[in-house]
């Protein structure tokens, strides 16, 4: 329970997050001042775009961890899995059961619903990123509701709410989440607190899920 942010690039010069140690300490101070009390670290993993220093992951988890937990914030490991066409889909699963996955925004990958299926096989429940930026996915399409009846959940950033681009889907309250997707941006946490007033049947499927 609480509240929660359950997507954000926060762990400092790890991927395209861009803060540094002494900024990443200023953002969980934000977080703390709104009030949110989870936050869960999901840098990329697999995304041809982005680079990742995966084998710092970790370590830098272990020491933001503890300056959040300093501030009385829970900081939890994930990570963004971009799906292609991969044999084998490696992630960190959030809560060792929540696996954040997205995809190239122009094209769905060929096999989209069996990569989706081996995750869910496996026991985890795909959350699909920031839903709205899928030229493909568009909110009146069956796929839509294709996916959300094999599981999955599916997720808006704030800042397309703002922009207006994910109203269609929260109209048609096809969310389950919001989050802030946050790379750096110290006016996000408070941005996903005031949308999530407004839009109550996504905080309420939050505090069902979280
Ligand atoms: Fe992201």
């Amino acid at each position: 329970m609480g509240l929660w942010d359950v997507h954000s690039h926060l762990l400092p010069e790890i991927d395209d997050g861009y803060l540094d140690r002494a900024g990443c300490i200023r953002m969980l101070e934000i977080y703390r001042e709104c009030g949110i009390d989870h936050i869960v670290a999901t840098p990329h993993i697999y995304n041809p775009f982005v680079r990742t220093a995966v084998e710092r992951i970790r370590s830098t988890f272990e020491w933001a961890k503890n300056e959040a937990e300093a501030l009385g914030i829970s900081l939890h490991l994930g990570s963004e899995l971009y799906i292609a066409d991969q044999g084998v889909l490696r992630a960190i699963p959030i809560l060792d059961r929540f696996v954040l996955v997205e995809f190239s925004l122009a094209l769905p990958p060929p096999n989209l619903k069996e990569q989706l299926r081996k995750l869910i096989d496996d026991g985890f429940v795909p959350i699909i990123a920031h839903v709205e930026r899928y030229v493909w996915l568009d909110p009146k399409h069956a796929l839509v509701h294709k996916l959300k009846e094999m599981g999955c959940l599916l997720q808006g950033n704030v800042e397309a709410v703002e922009s207006g681009a994910a109203l269609p889907y929260l109209e048609a309250e096809l969310l389950d989440i919001l989050a802030t997707d946050n790379h750096g941006n110290e006016r996000l946490p408070l941005s996903l607190v005031q949308t999530m007033e407004k839009w109550p049947f996504v905080k309420k499927r939050m505090e069902e899920i979280w």
